[in-house]
């Protein structure tokens, strides 16, 4: 599958690892200009270099998507090097240690919802704002299986991500005369270091999956890709799984 973004200006929060990452070295491979940001100094500079050594034009940011100042300072950056913004992945996120509900501290849960929903939240909010100067742009909003089906011992993760579920939806149709696609993609379980950090036995996570195996993070690429080119011209407001049969079971 070839996909043509030749020249296209994409955003991708939180692309120093795992699925984010997986994301720009697509676009990379698809022609795309990317701005990507990360938390982690250290992995932002490794994946900015090995981005620009497979000939990819990359603007690293050290940025907090859940900080409303470092978003502002994002989005000044990213105009000032590109110009405009035609593509952006809100794909940031964190999750607690699975634990059960009564055990969650109230930090934990501020945590979570902070760079899981404000922070695709402040993220959007920036990005539209540009978009509706330039005419137009398209969003793709990282939600997870989790945005529909429930997971044991991780209420503030899965609260997170039910809330992003709803705020692509409700955002979407405010722009949808506008030019402004905006969708979200529902990964089933990928082996990215967060995953790995929070779960034992990757094993047990298969069997959520019709499939029973877990993704790659070039599956979950795809479908991002899918809904940020033109052959979803038709889609907004949608949540697009990609998790093996999960939601279907
Ligand atoms: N891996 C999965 O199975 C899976 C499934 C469904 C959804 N997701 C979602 O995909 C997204 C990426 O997850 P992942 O598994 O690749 O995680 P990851 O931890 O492997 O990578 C996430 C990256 O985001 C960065 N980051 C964290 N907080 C940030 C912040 N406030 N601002 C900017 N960057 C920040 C981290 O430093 C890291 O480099 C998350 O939104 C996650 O909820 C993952």
């Amino acid at each position: 599958m070839n996909f043509d973004f030749n020249n296209k200006v994409v955003l991708i929060t939180g692309a120093a690892a795992g699925l984010g990452y997986a994301c720009a070295q697509a676009f990379a491979a698809a022609g795309a200009k990317l701005v990507i940001t990360d938390i982690s100094q250290e992995a932002l500079d490794q994946a900015v270099a090995d981005l620009e050594q497979g000939g990819a034009e990359v603007l690293g940011l050290l940025n907090d998507a859940s900080d409303s100042a470092d978003v502002d300072s994002m989005m000044a950056a990213l105009v000032a090097r590109f110009g405009r913004l035609d593509i952006a992945v809100n794909n940031a996120g964190t999750a607690t240690p699975l634990q059960e509900f009564h055990e969650v501290g109230e930090a934990e849960f501020d945590r979570v919802i902070a760079v899981n929903l404000k922070g695709v939240w402040l993220c959007m909010q920036a990005e539209i704002r540009q978009m509706l100067k330039q005419g137009g742009g398209r969003i793709v909003n990282m939600a997870s299986a989790t945005s529909r089906n429930t997971y044991p011992h991780a209420a503030p993760y899965v609260t997170s991500k039910f809330a992003v579920a709803g705020l692509t939806r409700t955002v979407a149709v405010d722009y949808a005369d506008r030019d402004i696609r905006i969708n979200a993609i529902c990964p089933g379980n990928v082996a990215t270091p967060l995953v790995v950090s929070l779960v034992e036995d990757l094993s047990l996570l298969s069997t959520k999956h019709a499939m029973k195996r877990l993704g790659t993070p070039e599956e979950v690429a795809n479908g991002v890709m899918f809904l940020a080119s033109e052959l979803s011209s038709f889609s907004t407001g949608s949540l697009l799984e990609v998790d093996g049969g999960w939601n279907a079971i």
